[in-house]
């Protein structure tokens, strides 16, 4: 064995090591440990991630405002972003019965009772807003948000949310969309952004499971 190949197989031994050593202290992502065990459990971990990504940032740069999800269903999501968040006020938008129409029966059963207990919060930091959307918004035209999810899954809900959310969001608050990229309920997602933002588009594809969006307020 020349001098040469020893030297090159002794750094191929230590550089792993020489690495955990500098790399010490660096973690990525760098949310904390209930985060990442949500995302570990997660059916879609780039969403979670992306989200928990997100609080991270408007806690770490004092960005101050509430948390919003419009489509709340069973309150998946929103029980994680309770806890990984739960000094924000969350305010939860949903009918708890489905959608207005009856051509869709999915997401009936749940119920606002339901979401307060998986979510668990007292009634200061959770406020569950039950009914249509935009009306159950009236009376919170003076709020400021952080973190807004819209996940109604149809054009009118969420060009209504884009409508109420966007002149209420902060500089460095978030917007999430989820179903962007989904062909359901007629792409009604990406038509509502389109109609909203028109050829501006100031938000970013992700690819996670249902192909949400993402935008960050300037
Ligand atoms: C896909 S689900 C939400 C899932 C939830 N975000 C999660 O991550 O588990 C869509 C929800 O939007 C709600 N929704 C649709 N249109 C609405 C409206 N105009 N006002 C209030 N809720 C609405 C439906 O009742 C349904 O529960």
């Amino acid at each position: 064995m020349t001098l040469r190949t020893t030297a090159k197989s002794l750094a191929r031994q230590v550089t792993p090591w020489a690495l955990r050593f500098v790399n010490r202290g660096m973690r990525y992502p760098p949310y904390d440990s209930a985060a990442a065990e949500e995302v570990k459990t997660s059916v879609d971990k780039v969403r979670l991630a992306t989200i928990a990504l997100a609080l991270r940032t408007i806690d770490l740069e004092n960005i101050d405002g509430a948390m919003a999800e419009l489509g709340v269903y069973r309150g998946e999501l929103s029980r994680v972003l309770h806890r990984l968040s739960p000094a924000r006020t969350l305010y939860l938008f949903d009918t708890f019965a489905g959608f207005q129409d009856g051509a869709d029966a999915r997401f009936r059963d749940t119920s606002a009772e339901l979401v307060r207990r998986s979510v668990g919060g007292d009634h200061t930091k959770v406020q569950i807003k039950e009914g249509y959307f935009p009306s159950t918004a009236e009376g919170l035209e003076d709020e400021r948000f952080a973190f807004v999810m819209l996940d109604g899954d149809r054009y009118d809900v969420t060009l209504a949310g884009l409508r109420f959310f966007m002149p209420r969001l902060v500089k460095g608050g978030y917007l999430f969309a989820h179903d962007f990229n989904n062909p359901e309920s007629d792409r009604g997602v990406s038509k509502a952004f389109a109609e909203y933002f028109g050829a501006s588009k100031p938000y970013v594809e992700i690819p996670d499971r249902w192909g949400s969006v993402v935008l960050r307020c300037a």
